[in-house]
C-alpha cells in the first residue's frame, strides 16, 4: 500500500473516503471543525441527531459530503482529549479502515488531528493497516480489501514510513499465525524467516535436527520427536550499532501446532493451536521492523521452531530430560511443551552474549484466567528492565501486566526424581510457575517473560482488528529495542 503524506488542502482533496477524526468535546479541536465549516455545519447536524458522538472508534459514513471533493466522508470517534494517545489512536484508525476496507477502495485519506506527534501518527497509520487486513487468506471470496493508496493529513513522510513499517510489521505476524499447520511448520516457517531477513539485511542461521542433536538441545528435541516434521532453531541477528555493544535478545516460542502430545487436549482447546507460534512470529517481525528503521542496537532472535504432536517416538510422562544447559527435567505434562522448547533457546540467548532478554511465548492458559483474553501477563526477575518493557507496552496501547515471582513460586517444580518438573502443583498459578522454570534458563541475566496465550488470537473480531492472529507485542518489543543501549537499566 502506498502512504502519503496529505498535500493538498483538505477541501481540494480528491479521495474515494475522507476518514475525519471527531473528539467527545464540544470544541472539536483539530480538523473535525475545518470539515465541518467547509461542508455547512454537516458535523453539527450530526451531532446533534447524535449519529456522531466522539467514542473511541465510533463511525457514521456520510456520502457525498457538501463542500469536499471526496466521495464520501467516514467520521470515528476519538474519545475525550485527555486520554487521546498513541493506543485511542491506533483503535480508532482502524476501526474507521476495517469499516471501509469490506469493498474495494482506491484512495483514503485520513484527517484524525491537528500537530499529532509523530509517534501518535505512526501508531495511526499501523491501526489503519491492520484495521484493512483479514484472516480470510484462503476465500475465494474476500471479506476485507487493503487500499491502493492512503494518504495523510498532518503527517510527515517520516511518520508515514514509521508507520508502514510498523503496519507491516504487526501484520507479518498475523499472517503467520493465521497461516493452517499444514502450511506452516518448523522448516517452512525457516524459509519465510530467511526469506524476509535476507530482504532487510538480518543474519538468519537455521539449526536442523542434526545440529540440535550435536547443540545438546535435549529439551527442545524431546518436543519435537513425534513428528514427521522436525524442528528448527533459528538465530537471527541484526547488527545496527555502529561499533562493539553487547545484544539484546529476543526470545520466541515457535510451536506450529500444540496437539498437547500424550497428555492431548480436547478438541475445542486444539482448534487455535495452529497460533502456538505467536511469540516466534512477534520476534521475527520486531527484528525486521528493527533492521529496515536502522535501529543503532545489535539484536539477537532465537526462535524455537517445533511440532508438539503424538506417535510411537512421542516424548512421555516420566521422561527425564537433560537441557542445553544441563538441567534435568522431569516431564510430568507434555502439553506443557512450550517452556521446554524456551531452555534451549533461552540458554543459546544467554550463550550468545545477551545482556538482556525478553521472551514471548503463549505459555499458559493460565494466563487468560488470570488476566482475561487481551492483557500480556509480564513477569520478571530485574525490575528496571521490567519496568522498561512496561512502559513500552503503555505508550503503544497495548495492555500488560506484571505478576509476581515470590522465590517460594520456585518450590513448586522442584522434582523428586530430577532438578525440576515442567509443571507445577496442581492449577494453582499456572503462569507463574511457568515463568519459574524459564527463570532457571537465563543464567541470571536481566529478563522479561511475556505470557501473550491470551492476547495473541483473538476468536472474534473486535472493531479495530479481524479475528485471527492480533500480532500482539510486536509495536512494544520494537518499542524496547528502539531504546537499547547495551545494558539494562540499573
Ligand atoms: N500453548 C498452550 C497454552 C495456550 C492455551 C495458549 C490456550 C493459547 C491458548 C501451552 O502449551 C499449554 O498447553 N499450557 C498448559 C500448561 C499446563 C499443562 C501446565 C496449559 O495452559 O494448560
Ligand atoms: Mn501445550
Ligand atoms: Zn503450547
Amino acid at each position: 500500500m502506498r502512504i502519503t503524506p496529505a498535500v493538498e488542502d483538505l477541501a481540494e482533496h480528491e479521495a474515494d473516503t475522507l476518514v475525519i477524526g471527531i473528539p467527545d468535546d464540544p470544541a472539536w479541536p483539530g480538523p473535525s471543525r475545518r470539515v465541518d465549516a467547509l461542508s455547512r455545519g454537516l458535523l453539527g447536524r450530526l451531532f446533534e441527531s447524535r449519529d456522531v458522538a466522539g467514542k473511541v472508534g465510533e463511525t457514521t459514513l456520510v456520502l457525498e459530503p457538501p463542500g469536499l471533493r471526496a466521495k464520501a466522508l467516514l467520521t470515528v470517534g476519538l474519545g475525550k482529549q485527555a486520554a487521546l494517545d498513541r493506543g485511542v489512536a491506533n483503535r480508532a484508525a482502524g476501526s474507521a479502515a476495517r469499516q471501509l476496507a469490506r469493498r474495494r477502495r482506491g484512495r483514503v485519506a485520513f484527517a484524525l488531528g491537528d500537530d499529532w506527534p509523530e509517534d501518535r501518527v505512526a501508531g495511526a497509520i499501523c491501526g489503519a493497516m491492520v484495521g484493512c487486513a483479514g484472516q480470510d487468506l484462503f476465500r475465494a471470496e474476500k471479506k476485507s480489501f487493503s487500499f491502493d493508496e492512503m494518504t495523510w493529513f498532518g503527517a510527515t513522510a517520516e511518520a508515514c514510513e514509521q508507520g508502514r513499517i510498523l503496519g507491516e510489521s504487526v501484520n507479518l505476524a498475523r499472517r503467520l499465525v493465521n497461516q493452517p499447520p499444514n502450511v506452516l511448520f518448523p522448516d517452512s516457517f525457516a524459509d519465510i524467516a530467511r526469506t524476509v531477513c535476507a530482504e532487510h539485511g538480518i543474519e538468519c542461521e537455521v539449526w536442523d535436527d542434526r545440529r540440535l542433536e550435536q547443540e545438546r538441545c535435549g529439551a527442545m528435541l524431546a518436543v519435537g520427536r513425534a513428528s514427521t516434521q522436525p524442528p528448527r532453531m533459528l538465530i537471527l541477528r541484526y547488527r545496527g550499532a555502529p561499533g562493539e555493544m553487547p545484544p539484546v535478545a529476543l526470545v520466541g516460542k515457535g510451536v506450529t501446532f500444540d496437539s498437547g502430545g500424550l497428555s492431548i487436549k480436547p478438541s475445542d482447546g486444539m482448534k487455535t493451536m495452529k497460533g502456538d507460534m505467536a511469540g516466534a512470529a512477534a520476534v521475527l517481525a520486531a527484528m525486521c521492523a528493527a533492521a529496515r528503521r536502522g535501529f543503532p542496537a545489535h539484536l539477537i532472535g532465537v526462535l524455537g521452531l517445533v511440532e508438539n504432536v503424538i506417535s510411537g517416538s512421542a516424548y512421555k510422562l516420566g521422561d527425564v530430560l537433560t537441557a542445553r544447559s544441563g538441567t534435568t527435567i522431569e516431564v510430568l505434562n507434555t502439553d506443557a511443551e512450550g517452556r521446554l522448547v524456551l531452555a534451549d533457546a533461552l540458554n543459546v540467548a544467554v550463550e550468545l552474549g545477551a545482556a538482556a532478554i525478553i521472551d514471548v511465548a503463549t505459555l499458559t492458559g493460565a494466563c487468560s484466567v488470570a488476566l482475561g483474553q487481551h492483557v500480556v501477563g509480564v513477569m520478571t526477575n530485574h525490575q528496571p528492565w521490567c519496568d522498561r518493557v512496561l512502559s513500552a507496552a503503555r505508550e503503544c496501547g497495548e495492555p500488560a501486566w506484571q505478576l509476581p515471582m515470590f522465590p517460594d513460586y520456585g518450590e513448586l517444580i522442584r522434582s523428586q526424581v530430577a532438578d525440576i518438573k515442567n509443571v507445577g502443583d496442581g492449577r494453582y498459578a499456572g503462569t507463574i510457575t511457568g515463568a519459574k522454570f524459564l527463570e532457571e534458563f537465563v543464567g541470571g541475566r536481566p529478563w522479561v517473560h511475556a505470557d501473550i496465550a491470551g492476547s495473541a488470537f483473538s476468536e472474534s473480531a473486535r472493531a479495530w482488528i479481524d479475528g485471527g492472529g492480533t500480532g500482539v507485542f510486536v509495536r512494544t518489543l520494537i518499542e524496547v529495542v528502539r531504546n537499547w543501549s547495551g545494558a539494562a537499566p540499573a
